[in-house]
């Protein structure tokens, strides 16, 4: 059960590193992987808590409350992709609708 592996072992294997298939992605999730990827990875490390430039974000919507301390929903989120936040860079020239929903389907499974 390569799905229950990916989700239950946590610390044991590099989540960075695995396939969609073995994080169990589906279509939509993995094309918002790819948006992280592109977009978001470089300040973000998904797999972590630990930051980089901004926040890690593993456990993103596991949380009751993000960084900064707004409750965590899809409007907050959206609003700090799209408008930017403190030193975050805004991104709503840069992705469409799509990639956007694409994006939120991802970050819901950190
Ligand atoms: C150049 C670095 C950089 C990039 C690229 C970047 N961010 Fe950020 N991000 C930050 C920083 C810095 C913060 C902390 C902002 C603050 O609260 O002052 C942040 C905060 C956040 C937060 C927390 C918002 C909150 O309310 O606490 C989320 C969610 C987030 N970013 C998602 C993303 C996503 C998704 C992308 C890709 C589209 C992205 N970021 C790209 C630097 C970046």
């Amino acid at each position: 059960m390569i799905l229950a592996t990916g989700l239950l072992s946590g610390c044991g294997k590099d989540q960075t590193l695995m396939s969609d298939a073995e994080l169990g992605l589906n279509t939509q999730q993995s094309r918002g992987r790819h948006v992280y990827k592109i977009y978001c990875l470089s300040c973000h490390p998904a797999y972590s808590s630990r930051g980089n430039k901004g926040p890690g974000l593993k456990n993103l919507y596991k949380k009751e409350y993000l960084p900064s301390g707004l409750t965590a929903t899809d409007e907050h989120v959206v609003q700090s992709i799209v408008h930017g936040r403190g030193m975050m860079p805004r991104f709503g020239d840069q992705l469409d609708q799509q990639d956007l929903t694409d994006l939120i389907a991802y970050l819901h499974t950190l």
